[in-house]
């Protein structure tokens, strides 16, 4: 069962093992995993979200442990994509593939390790596989999406499709996985629901975070999207606001004919100070309170309460 800490913890490293030894299975020749290391599981909240929306679920261990891992190999590979398009350098606190062995090598690798996702997600149950294919798809197209919206200015409501599609898919596959393995099918509904609403407000606060975080403690670069000519929430909110969007405006405009480190911590500063990243947060934690009614109707009440901390833990995270 998955009731307890201890249970959802001892899981976790189950997990880990099982990717760890994955990652062990692959020929040198194809990738040397020790000349090249990188981190294939960071915070592990998708596999502690599957984790316990299964034990909320009263989901088997075992085959709840194969859909937490399918979700964290299938995250991790589209990190290694996202970091290709990003180049960006530093990543768990380590650089990054892309920047160890260039764009083909961190692509390929990516791929290897959505199709070990496959694997983990059809142990889990069959049907999560055609369900993981689904999801990739979302998450491309969100991630296609952001990258046809580069440097340019979009709305409130067109920011949200973007991450509902890039992160919300991930999450939603998630929380239907642990109602497939709990063979809960009923249920179905209410777990899209929970899975979607808590991936949209974990990345609002991985926003936020790329505003007011600190690089060590995220473990990488800040002020990414700024200079990658990314439109998050905290900054469209800055925008669209009457005494603070001229400026904002005005220096989005000079970051575009070059990137200056001076205009994008001004900018950031603005976004800070003027209470958007504040904001953006309450209206991750108000998404994420407010799915508590939903997690109650989960049969289990132990894991239910569970899911509801770790939910309530994700509106205040500064990591
Ligand atoms: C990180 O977001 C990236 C994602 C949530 C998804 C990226 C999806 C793809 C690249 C599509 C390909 C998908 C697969 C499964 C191969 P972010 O850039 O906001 O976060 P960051 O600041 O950590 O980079
Ligand atoms: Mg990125």
């Amino acid at each position: 069962m998955l009731n307890t800490a201890q249970d959802i913890e001892a899981s976790l490293r189950s997990v880990n093992d099982d990717i760890a030894s994955a990652l062990g299975d692959i020929a040198p020749e194809v990738f040397d995993f020790k000349k090249f290391p990188f981190s294939a599981i960071g915070k592990a909240a998708r596999a502690r979200f599957t984790l316990l929306a299964s034990g909320a679920l009263g989901a088997g261990r075992v085959r709840a442990e194969k859909a937490a891992a399918a979700a964290e190999l299938t995250h991790t590979a589209s990190l290694l994509h996202d970091d290709c398009l990003d180049t960006a350098r530093y990543r768990r606190g380590l650089p990054t593939l892309y920047d160890q062995l260039g764009a083909n090598s961190a692509i390929l690798v990516g791929d290897l390790l959505i199709a070990i996702a496959f694997d983990r997600a059809g142990c889990a149950a069959p049907e999560l596989q055609a369900e993981l294919v689904y999801t990739v798809r979302r998450m491309t197209e969100g991630a296609l999406i952001e990258e046809n919206s580069r440097g340019k200015k979009i709305s409130a409501s067109e920011a949200e499709r973007m991450i509902s599609l890039k992160t919300g898919a991930l999450f939603r596959w998630c929380a239907l996985a642990a109602c497939h393995v709990a063979g809960r099918p009923g249920l179905a509904e209410t777990c899209a629901r929970i899975g979607s609403e808590t991936g949209s407000a974990f990345q609002v606060i991985d926003d936020v975070l790329d505003f007011e975080g600190d690089s060590g403690a995220c473990g990488k670069e800040t002020l990414k999207d700024i200079k990658e000519g990314k439109l998050t929430l905290p900054l469209i909110l800055a925008l669209n606001d009457g005494e603070a969007g001229p400026a904002a405006e005005e220096m989005l405009a000079a970051m575009k004919s070059g990137p200056d480190a001076g205009t994008g911590a001004a900018l950031a500063r603005l976004v800070i100070e003027g209470g958007f990243a504040g904001a953006a947060r309450a209206a991750a934690v108000k998404r994420l309170n407010a799915l508590s009614p939903l997690v109650d109707t989960l049969p289990n009440a132990e894991g239910a309460a569970a899911l509801k901390d770790f939910l309530l833990a994700l509106g205040g995270r500064k990591a």
